[in-house]
């Protein structure tokens, strides 16, 4: 386990610290990582009546019958969402306003604003109706350990051997000193204009991955889960 991975790892521990339940996901080298325990995900409220349900692996190639909203909101409800939005999810508009939100794509950001070995994202991309994902800094009245994606993997849609990323947010909108992640911002107003909707997360590009590759995206969001998509950069 990296450094960086470590310290993520013992900041969820410290934030979750009630039902933790570890799942292994694969990664590329064939060893196991611990999944990150989401909020009260695995308690036992959240799995009435799914006793049998097991979470849906994620798959390392994009399924011919791929539907991201699908998949994550079935994932989701069987743990790697918090029971605490689950209502959202499954409410009107849940789809747009809470699974869609939470979906990556790649916006047309100025080349400049984006170092060398980075890949841009946001989070619920509006040509597909979705809501853009906001952004809080810590002791935010609504959410006091802020509201952002605290780690983002990167992979190569391959079944294939390939290298997966591991990027690190400790902090926004200035992220902390040691975060392999970096932030920058989508147009020309502040980062934290507009609820920070227009915040762009700068992620480690694989070395193995170039433009127009398909990659899958594993993120978490520090109040509302793991999202998993397909995109190509
Ligand atoms: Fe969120």
């Amino acid at each position: 386990m990296t450094e960086l991975k470590r310290r993520a790892f013992l900041k969820q521990l410290a934030a979750y610290t009630g039902g933790v339940v570890v799942a292994p996901i694969a990664v590329s080298c064939g060893k196991s990582i611990p999944s990150v325990p989401t909020a009260g995900s695995l308690k036992a409220d959240a799995m009435a009546g799914a006793e049998q349900a097991v979470m849906p692996e994620v798959p390392l190639v994009r399924p011919a019958d791929w539907d991201p909203i699908a998949f994550n909101k079935k994932r989701g409800i069987l743990g790697a969402i918090p029971a605490s939005y689950h209502a959202d999810i499954n409410g009107l508009d849940g789809e747009k306003k809470h699974l869609g939100k939470h979906l990556p794509y790649v916006p047309g950001v100025d080349a400049a604003l984006v170092p060398e070995g980075f890949v841009p994202l946001m989070w619920g991309d509006p040509s597909l109706g979705y809501a853009k994902h906001p952004n809080a800094p810590k002791g935010d009245p609504t959410y006091p350990k802020g509201h952002f994606y605290d780690w983002i993997q990167l992979r190569k849609a391959t079944a294939e051997e390939a290298e997966e990323t591991d990027s690190i947010f400790g902090n926004w909108p200035i992220p902390e000193a040691d975060d392999n992640g970096q932030l920058t911002v989508f147009g020309d107003g502040e980062i934290t204009a507009d609820s920070g909707k227009n915040t762009v997360y700068l992620v480690g590009k694989p070395a193995d991955v170039v433009s127009g590759d398909v990659v899958r995206i594993h993120g978490h969001c520090l109040y509302h889960g793991e999202y998993v998509d397909f995109i190509t950069i």
